[in-house]
């Protein structure tokens, strides 16, 4: 899983693809990545670029564009989107099936025996390893994030039908406040807690919500996958790339 390469692609696209497109219709030369480095603020995969490194993108709607696709740093780490699946597991560590098996029932927190609460408690648990906040539960349905694209998550987000009715002030207090986002800072154990502070999360929501909440396009090599569904999709990789390679054999005779 490889969320921040696919980003960098997107942001490229999102940022220079203009220019870029324009150069090769000029009958310009190869373009390196940089004219993007120059405007997309540069983080490891831990940290999170502040408000401010933003203001170099002049074109406000392509700024709220690149603040969610960092943002999206957060969205797509394994701490959040374990919770937010699009079947009826939740997933653990990094995308893997959830250990013992559980359902989302019809509640989202759990079938008749074996709710989520009867293992998850109010905090982690240290022993075991557990890990626990309040009304721990999967994220409804209409929520998952597992398998959409950046974009597909963005435009999700912002719709009522879809985001549990919450407007998007609601969304931004939700993504400061709101205590299952906050255990994603203090997962404990030996789990990587996400990218940056929530407070640092916080303020790219809001600033993404002032400067029009614009979202990045469907780009599908921007969503992740659970581990379990890669195994497909590597399989298909492989076909793939046997296909290209008889291809290309064949070209060479
Ligand atoms: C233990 C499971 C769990 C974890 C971990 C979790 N969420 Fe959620 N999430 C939920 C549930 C349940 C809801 C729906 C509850 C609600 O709407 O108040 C939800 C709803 C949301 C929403 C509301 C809008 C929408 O359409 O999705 C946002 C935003 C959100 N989560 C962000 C995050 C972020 C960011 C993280 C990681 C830092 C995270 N969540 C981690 C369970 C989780
Ligand atoms: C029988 C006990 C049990 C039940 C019931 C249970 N879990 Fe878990 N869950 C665990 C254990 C143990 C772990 C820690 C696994 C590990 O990290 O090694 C865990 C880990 C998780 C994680 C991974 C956190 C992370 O990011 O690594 C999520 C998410 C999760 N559970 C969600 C749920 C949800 C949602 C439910 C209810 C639908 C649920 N669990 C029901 C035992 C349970």
């Amino acid at each position: 899983m490889s969320p921040i390469t696919h980003r960098h692609a997107l942001a490229l696209a999102l940022t220079a693809g203009g220019f870029i497109s324009s150069c090769i219709m000029a009958g310009g030369g190869p373009v390196t990545t940089t004219n993007v480095d120059a405007v997309m603020p540069k983080t490891s995969d831990d940290a999170l670029a502040s408000v401010s490194d933003f203001a170099v993108i002049t074109d406000q709607a392509k700024r709220s564009q690149a603040l969610f696709i960092e943002a999206g740093k957060v969205l797509q780490h394994p701490r959040c989107i374990n919770c937010h699946p699009n079947d009826d597991r939740p997933r653990q560590r990094d995308l893997e099936t959830h250990v013992p098996a559980v359902l989302r029932g019809d509640d989202d927190h759990g079938i008749v025996g074996l709710r989520c609460d009867s293992c998850h408690q109010m905090q982690n648990v240290q022993g075991t390893k557990v890990p626990g906040a309040p009304k721990w539960g999967l994220a409804p349905l209409s929520m998952a994030w597992q398998g959409k694209s950046l974009g597909e998550i963005c435009e999700q987000l912002k719709d009522k039908k879809r985001n549990g009715g919450k407007t998007l002030e609601q969304i931004v207090d939700h993504t400061a406040h709101d205590v299952l986002v906050a255990w994603g800072w203090t997962p404990g154990a030996d789990r990587e807690p996400a990218p940056g502070t929530q407070q640092a999360f916080g303020a790219l929501f809001a600033a993404w919500v002032e400067t029009g909440a614009h979202c990045p396009p469907h780009d599908p090599t921007t969503a992740v996958f659970p581990a379990d569904a890669i195994m497909k999709t590597s399989k298909t990789t492989t076909t793939t790339t046997t296909t290209t390679a008889t291809k290309a054999t064949g070209a060479q005779r």
